[in-house]
């Protein structure tokens, strides 16, 4: 990685007097180096106080409207993290407790899901979704592999099929793993993948359809069903039998609790395996994230390792080896604590939260809703027509006051679109919008007196898109 603007591969650190130890003026002889190791050791009070000091121009999380991962948890809950920071999730063995913790946080959830038996369900803790989907689309994969033997031995190159709207994860696991990703362009008003164009995509190489409940880039629930539905009548129609894997990163912790009645997951005989983010809508500092099957047959058993480790024999499904188990104790802490009522006054207030915030910006007058944040607590929003300043100028001065609001612009299909994205997590609450909004009202006259969008005048924009 590049140096700094400033930095040099020799730049010290300069030790204040009153941070060392007791010797003030020892103290100040240090000056350990940034980027080497130094030879000796520095007291533990001037090296917390040191990395401290610099960690200040980290961002202020609650400010921070671009991430949908937790960033504040109850004290209990940071206490049990704190007991579990040495505890390696995949010493099943030597920590059968923080295992059977686990165990249960897959039940709690495949119950959550539908899954028809919750009890025998299939699934793990992850690092986040990202790893979760990359097992997830391995499984796809490999099903297809045993039932076209003949055609992958002849050279068929199998295919996802998904929205130009997944997250780069998707991405990732095509390349990873060498899939063809197909993936239908936005087009118009139409922002995420529907059923018709799933459909259009499919063939005998296609490992599966992701659905994404709800949308990285504006919150929108894709309709899960409805693609399940059309994929029922392809194969009909052809005899190609195409699983959905159904990407719930934010919204698989959402949707069971504020939209019971939505047909999304494991009722939906079509949906092979479920994913979803801890850390994100889960309530769990990162990173912890779960992937879950339906049934075994979904999940072929050749995945499974069985290591035998510290006298015990323990299947594993992951792309790591070793991982922390503070998170998945903190995923169970969640689960116990708030119970059913519980999450749904959480994920409820966001969502309020969202709707109002969106409303009331849309009464600005200046701005176009692309989303209402009616389906993940998450909408985003363009400039309306004929406004001389546009989204980046926005994310760029609300940036002064603290608030990070990412503008970005939407991929094919929509190139000529920028949206604001705002996340409405837990602790976002309706004064701190009310103090968002304050703050967009007093620059609204100072954006209007923009003769034209600043990157007009050449000055580079600053795009963010954080997950
Ligand atoms: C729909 C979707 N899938 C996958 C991911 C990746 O999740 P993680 O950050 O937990 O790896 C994200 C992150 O925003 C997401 O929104």
């Amino acid at each position: 990685m590049a140096l700094h603007h400033g930095d040099t591969d020799d730049r010290r650190l300069t030790v204040n007097p009153l941070i060392g130890d007791a010797d003030p003026l020892g103290a100040m002889r240090l000056s350990p180096p940034v980027h080497r190791l130094a030879d000796t050791p520095i007291p533990p009070d001037t090296a917390y106080q040191l990395i401290h000091d610099e960690l200040m121009l980290d961002g202020n999380a609650k400010l921070n409207l671009a991430t949908f991962v937790t960033t504040s948890m109850e004290v209990q809950a940071e206490k049990l993290m704190g007991e579990c920071l040495d505890k390696n999730m995949i010493d099943k063995d030597e920590y059968p407790q923080t295992a059977e913790l686990e165990r249960r946080c897959v039940a709690i959830l495949a119950d959550l899901w539908h899954a028809p038996d919750p009890d025998n369900a299939v699934g793990c803790s992850t690092t986040g979704s990202s790893e979760a989907c990359m097992l997830a689309g391995l499984a796809l994969k490999r099903r297809w592999m045993r039932r076209n033997a003949d055609r992958y031995a002849a050279g068929a190159r199998p295919n996802l099929v998904m929205g130009v709207n997944v997250q780069v994860c998707w991405e990732k696991f095509c390349t990873f793993w060498e899939v063809e990703a197909r993936t239908a362009p936005m087009e118009g008003e139409r922002f995420h993948l529907d059923a018709e164009h799933a459909v259009a995509l499919c063939d005998e190489d296609t490992i599966g359809v992701v659905g994404i409940l709800g949308s990285t880039f504006d919150g929108s629930y894709e309709p899960v069903a409805e693609i399940c539905a059309a994929l029922d009548a392809f194969q009909e129609r052809t005899g190609i039998d195409v699983p959905v894997h159904v990407d719930g990163a934010s919204g698989g912790m959402v949707a069971p609790f504020l939209d019971p009645e939505l047909l999304w997951d494991f009722r939906l005989p079509r949906v092979s395996s479920i994913n979803t983010s801890g850390h994100k809508y889960g309530l769990v500092y990162p990173g912890v994230g779960w992937a879950l099957w339906r049934d075994k047959e979904s999940l072929p058993e050749e995945l499974v390792f069985r290591v035998n480790y510290l006298g015990g024999e323990m299947p594993t499904f992951a792309l790591n080896f070793s991982r922390p188990g503070a998170e998945v104790v903190a995923q169970y802490y969640t689960f116990l604590r708030l119970g059913r009522d519980g999450f749904r006054a959480v994920q409820q207030a966001s969502r309020d939260v969202a709707e109002y915030l969106a409303q009331e910006i849309e009464k600005l007058g200046s701005f176009r809703l692309i989303t209402r944040g009616d389906e993940l607590p998450v909408f985003a929003f363009t400039t309306a027509p004929g406004m001389s300043f546009d989204v980046f100028d926005v994310s760029r001065r609300l940036r002064e006051r603290g608030w990070q609001v990412p503008a970005y612009t939407f991929p094919e299909g929509r190139t000529d679109l920028s949206v604001l994205r705002v996340v409405c997590r837990n602790g976002f609450s309706r004064d701190l919008a009310d103090l968002l909004l304050a703050d967009l009202t007093r620059l609204l006259p100072e954006l209007n007196r923009q003769p034209v969008p600043l990157k007009d005048l050449g000055v580079p924009v600053r795009t963010g898109f954080h997950h």
